[in-house]
């Protein structure tokens, strides 16, 4: 029988993760057919990633065919899984989003802030575009998106496209998970953790070990071992012991930006001035990446792309795939449709959330009432996103500067000018809507 996938962006470094993953699970997950698509502007790096590709597999002997075009269209025939990870307007795009913002004392960060609004508009509508495709030529396909920022981009997609089988993913609850087991010293099949929020804004509420409720251990250990679960593109500063035990609930990596919003800012401008903002460090692992995967008797994903921030994403990825495969009912964090999990959010939010995962799709569990320490937080940053969401759609300049002032990084209505016109005309090229 066959089984196809289809990887949107797979010219990227990161593609040796998702293969080495697709290899690892060949026997629950017998996917025959991997077809790498990338732009014309990405066809070198395509061509590198999958020659690479294919001594990956066949050094682990599995019987996948690998093939990679720039034509999308054609790839998409046929397809029962397309994935999405593609940086529209490259790393350039995403130096702009983060030395601009920099530039006017406001943090500088590719899915938060101002980096993240501009990096949505860029997305959106081509996420859609490649979702009327879907629809058109393989309509049975699941879209796992990590394209970020991934939570506005599903949400969108879910909301606006033709195509609804789309889920969202990230390495951030996955890295979590792995964490908490390190601290604890046991398995990650033996943590549960249940979140409530959103991608990149996700906190976790409860967390179970082996089916007991360990989370006020696990707090206490945050605070007494200073643990650091954060991924390689996020410098943690550690939390305090006030600020967990008030929040009662595990914070993730992103959420220094808001909650440690100066010190951060502080430590930002100074890694700018050093080492320039993470799109140029990406850009020099990326070149390294790049010099290996090029060598013949590379056949393994080598270590360096855990330099990497989305390190491990192919385990949340591929995981997802197999459940909806084999229609395991298993639970998995995936970005959905609220449908009445948080009771505070619209039904039609995309949160992060634990779902049961059936070939139907993800089922989300139910959260409950947002906490009160951060239900204020959370709804503001959904009305944030939604803000964001009609601004690319739209491509109204009061839409978009209203989600630019509004989003907490920024809250300034003469710095949110600024940066909305500076940024706007940063993307004029990416941006047709606004044009
Ligand atoms: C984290 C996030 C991803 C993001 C990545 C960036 O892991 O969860 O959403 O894409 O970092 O990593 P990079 O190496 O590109 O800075």
């Amino acid at each position: 029988m066959s089984l196809k996938v289809v990887i949107i962006g797979g010219g990227s470094s990161y593609t040796p993760e998702i293969i080495e993953g697709f290899i690892k699970r060949h026997r629950h997950f017998p996917v025959s057919t991997i077809t790498l698509v990338d732009i014309d502007a990405g066809k070198e790096k395509l061509e590198i990633v999958g020659q690479f590709a294919r001594r990956m597999i066949k050094k682990a002997g599995v019987p996948i065919e690998l093939e990679w075009t720039i034509d999308r269209k054609e790839a998409l025939i046929g397809a029962d899984f397309v994935t999405t990870q593609i940086r529209v307007g490259g790393l350039s795009a995403r130096e702009k989003d983060e030395r601009i913002p920099l530039s006017h004392g406001v943090i500088g960060q590719e899915t938060n802030g101002a980096g993240g609004i501009f990096k949505a508009l860029r997305t959106i509508p081509v996420l859609m575009d490649i979702c009327h495709d879907i629809q058109n030529i393989c309509p049975d396909a699941w879209l796992i998106n990590f394209t970020n920022p991934a939570g506005i981009v599903t949400e969108a997609l879910l909301k606006y496209s033709p195509h609804r089988k789309v889920i969202g993913v990230c390495n951030i609850p996955f890295n979590m998970k792995n964490s908490v087991a390190e601290m604890m010293n046991c398995k990650a099949e033996e943590v549960q953790i249940e979140f409530v929020g959103m991608n990149h804004f996700v906190f976790g509420k409860r967390v179970w070990i082996k089916g007991e409720d360990m989370t006020d251990l696990v707090l206490d250990k945050l605070i007494h071992q200073k643990v650091d679960y954060s991924p390689a593109n996020i410098v943690s500063l550690g939390w305090s012991k006030e600020f967990l035990q008030a929040l009662g609930m595990l914070p993730n990596p992103y959420h220094q930006y808001y909650f440690q919003r100066d010190t951060v800012l502080v430590k930002d401008l100074q890694a700018f001035e050093e080492n320039g903002t993470r799109a140029e460090v990406v850009r020099k692992v990326e070149k390294e990446l790049f010099i290996q995967y090029r060598k013949e008797e590379l056949n393994e994903k080598p270590k360096e792309l855990e330099n990497r921030g989305g390190a491990y994403y192919s385990d949340a990825a591929c995981s997802l795939m197999e459940s909806i495969y084999n229609n395991r009912g298993d639970i998995q964090t995936v970005n959905t449709l609220n449908n009445g999990s948080i009771p505070d959010l619209p039904h039609d939010a995309v949160i992060e959330v634990n779902a049961v995962i059936t070939r139907d799709g993800p089922q989300p569990l139910t959260v409950g009432p947002l906490p009160p320490s951060v239900k204020g937080i959370i709804l503001q940053m959904k009305a944030f996103e939604e803000l964001v969401i009609r601004a690319a759609r739209s491509g109204e300049y009061t839409h978009l500067y209203q989600a630019m002032v509004m989003n907490p990084l920024v809250q300034n209505e003469g710095v949110a000018r600024q940066l909305v016109d500076e940024l706007l005309e940063a993307h004029k090229e990416f941006l047709p809507q606004f044009n």
